[in-house]
């Protein structure tokens, strides 16, 4: 049976050392200050969003959340991202995902200062990661918390380390594979298109699932010994639970990957955690930054 790599005591980690330099930096005479903006009604992202504003105030943080109605127009959304670029008591904005569909996410995300793009999706900060710029760039928040998950277990030098990442997304996929090939991995990006999936998976010390489809990756795509980190979060129909019950599962069918892998994260208490605690630790970056 593989071993669980805890997300969920990782996050506490991260959070309570945020939390302990946050609270010298305020002592110095500046508040780490986070705006995390929502535009609409998508309840799971409505319980995201929650999540980070509250996780915020606890780590000391200045804490603002801006709750758009659906119908806000994208020249409104750009003139609040314009004023919380200008606000010197806010160094980190999230501009939650997806947007409604007559805002262009593109123009909105290229619109956040990439000084204060604790999300890690401007352009400047995309360049820079894969430039290898990571002392200056941010990093995206769920990979970058992936990736420490990874340390745990692997340590920071992956060489000669084979890494399969499947999904090619801009939020996950194409950042984890970045930051796979900084730490000297062999990496493959792996997608809906890839010939014989499971061969390939096969071949992976290091098994990336970033698909959002729920127990796609079987336990016999999983290579004997591999560390399996499952970043999807899916809601799944769980009628023994009850009528109208659901529950979480990841991108790997667990009990099955458990039983090969060496390590694995669990669904829920894996990455999800990890998402915000690294939020936390963009955004004191930025404050420190920001004070010199
Ligand atoms: N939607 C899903 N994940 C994310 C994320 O990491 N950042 C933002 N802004 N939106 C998201």
């Amino acid at each position: 049976m593989a071993d669980l790599i805890d997300g969920k005591a990782l996050a506490a980690e991260v959070t309570g050392k945020v939390s302990q330099h946050a609270a010298d930096l305020i002592a110095s005479g500046t508040t780490p200050g986070l705006a995390v903006v929502i535009v609409g009604e998508d309840p799971a992202s409505q319980v995201y969003v929650a999540s980070k504003s509250k996780r915020a105030k606890e780590c000391g943080f200045h804490s603002v959340q801006h709750t758009l109605a659906e119908e806000t127009s994208e020249d409104e959304l750009v003139a609040l991202v314009e004023a919380l670029n200008a606000d010197p008591a806010i160094h980190g904005i999230l501009v939650q995902l997806p947007l409604p569909g007559h805002i262009d996410s593109g123009t909105i995300i290229q619109t956040i200062a990439p000084e204060k793009d604790v999300d890690g999706f401007h352009f400047i900060n995309v360049g820079k990661l894969g430039t290898g710029e990571l002392d200056t760039a941010f990093v995206p928040c769920t990979p970058a918390g992936a990736m420490l998950m990874l340390e745990r277990v692997r340590g920071r030098d992956l060489s000669g380390l084979n890494a399969v990442v499947v999904g090619r997304s801009n939020i996950v996929g194409k950042p984890m594979a970045n930051l796979l090939l900084a730490a000297n991995a062999t990496v493959t990006i792996a997608h809906s298109r890839t010939a014989d999936l499971p061969a390939l998976a096969r071949t992976a010390d290091i098994l990336v699932a970033a698909v959002g489809r729920p127990e796609m990756i079987k336990g016999d795509w999983v290579k004997p010994g591999a560390t399996v980190i499952d970043v999807g979060i899916n809601r799944v129909p769980a009628p023994e639970r009850g009528e109208g019950k659901s529950r979480l599962v990841g991108d790997v069918a667990f009990d099955e990957a458990a039983a090969i892998a060496g390590a694995i994260t669990p669904v829920p208490g894996g990455v999800g955690p990890m998402t915000i605690a690294m939020l936390m630790a963009n955004t004191l970056v930025s404050a420190c930054r920001a004070a010199g």
